[in-house]
């Protein structure tokens, strides 16, 4: 790699950083955190990285779901649990409906620094510096709260080394058993027809499971039944923070962000000429870049050979995140030219962020019929496209929450005051989730025809 290193992105102009009045304090940590055990190997990273080739290739499907942002104070055994067990349950039924295998990436384990609109923020006439995720300061609307604070930093990286911990335990320890399904369910809702839908399908699968005992394939021969990987990914907005997780792997020579297996850059800090361009480049990594409405295809081509030069499969996702209404007006001219340069990236959609709104009550939501409108056309435009609809990035938890409106359930501007919890963008519910399961199971089926 010409001319990289971990911090050659510090020559370069960025944007999106907070602004810590302790640099040395800063400082400090950043030498702590390079001396900490990374939180991922980067053997589990190529793993990915295979894995991810295979959807490149239109041989899988890549499910990547979690919080917009993780906080402290809901760190807590359950939460983990819950957001797992809602990612196993819809990849059971693109897994089960789809007839493909799904790629599970969580928004986990590192999800804790958020991009703004805007850097300062005013309320009753009150200004304060934004809220920038838990990593920087804190949400309360206080002075002293807002302040970035370097020591920050370190409790990410702890809060994610046990997430990860957990979520490892989680995978390969019993919970994601096959044999488990039903115990996978977050349903809240009592009388709730995705309930029977659901039984149905863990039926069947149980129906498979003991047919295939029978004939001799049970875990102890197939532990890929009772054994799943969840990898774990976020928004790399914190340079620093990154730069001191990067590690040499020794067995290739090769640099690692080993914060964690995937990492994405967002709309607002993809800049060719900017820092996280260049940081993303020299990590080997499989990698994301948001995609917003107003990408231009030629700047799609520069900015996908400034990551992936050698165009290697699996390297590269691009998340479209463009709204419901614009999708189909501007995502086809893109598709079309990565198709004619013949660049191999992923496609995932990412429906929330281009669909967000103000609910006649004043909440910020996003309405479960665009966030499937949107995920439709993706899928409608890759097949006039000859392209491969590669896969859903989805705001999400298991929480007992009401911020998205619509579903099944029809939950209504008013109803969103009940249990609306985000400290950040509306979540979908892990009803809202298992209703999109087996709507995009149905796509996903059509589109591998
Ligand atoms: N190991 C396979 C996989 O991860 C099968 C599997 C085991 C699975 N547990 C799962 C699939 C939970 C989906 C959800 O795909
Ligand atoms: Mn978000």
């Amino acid at each position: 790699m010409k001319n990289w290193n971990p911090n050659s992105w510090r020559d370069l102009p960025i944007v999106q950083q907070p602004e810590y009045p302790d640099q040395a304090q800063l400082k400090q940590v950043e030498k702590q955190l390079n001396s900490a055990p990374p939180l991922v190997f980067a053997e589990e990273t190529r793993s990915l990285f295979k894995n991810l080739a295979d959807v490149c290739e239109g041989k899988a499907f890549l499910l990547q779901g979690g919080d917009c942002a993780e906080s402290f104070s809901d760190f807590s055994a359950a939460n983990i649990r819950d957001t797992f067990k809602t990612i196993l349950q819809m990849a059971v039924v693109l897994t089960y409906g789809g007839k493909c295998p799904v790629v599970k990436i969580a928004r986990m384990a590192g999800q804790y620094a958020k991009p703004r609109s805007s850097d300062y923020e005013t309320i009753d006439g009150k200004s304060l510096p934004s809220y920038r995720g838990d990593i920087v300061n804190s949400f309360e609307f206080t002075e002293a709260a807002r302040i970035p604070d370097p020591n920050r930093l370190m409790t990410a990286y702890h809060h994610s080394a046990a997430t990860l911990n957990l979520l490892r335990a989680f995978a390969q320890g019993g919970l994601a058993d096959l044999h488990q399904v039903n115990r996978w369910n977050m349903s809240f809702v009592a009388a709730n027809p995705l309930k029977d839908k659901f039984q149905q399908l863990a039926d069947r699968i149980q129906d498979a499971l003991q047919f295939m005992e029978v004939c001799g394939i049970d875990s102890s021969v197939a532990p890929s039944l009772k054994e799943t990987s969840l990898y774990t990914s976020h928004e790399a907005l914190l340079l620093g923070y990154e730069e001191a997780l990067t590690r040499r792997d020794h067995l290739t020579g090769d640099w690692y962000d080993c914060s964690s297996h995937f990492v994405w850059i967002g709309e607002r800090t993809r800049q060719l000429d900017h820092a996280h361009i260049e940081f993303f480049r020299g990590i080997k990594n499989p990698i994301g870049v948001k995609v917003g409405p107003g990408m231009k295809p030629d700047e799609l081509i520069k900015l996908i050979d400034a990551l992936n030069p050698e165009n290697v499969p699996g390297r590269l996702t691009l998340i479209t995140r463009m709204g419901a209404d614009i999708l189909p007006e501007k995502l086809p001219a893109l598709v079309r030219k990565v198709q004619e340069e013949g660049r191999k990236v992923i496609w995932s959609s990412d429906p929330m962020h281009g669909n967000t709104e103000k609910a006649t009550t004043g909440y910020k939501t996003r309405s479960f019929n665009n966030i499937l409108r949107e995920i439709s056309q993706f899928f409608a435009v890759h097949k006039s496209e000859g392209s491969y609809a590669g896969g859903v990035h989805l705001e999400m938890t298991g929480q007992h929450v009401t911020e998205c409106t619509g579903g099944a359930y029809g939950l209504s501007d008013e109803d969103l005051a009940q249990r609306y919890r985000t400290q950040c963008d509306p979540r979908l519910n892990a009803d809202q989730v298992l209703e999109l399961g087996f709507l995009v199971a149905d796509l996903l089926k059509d589109a591998r025809k």
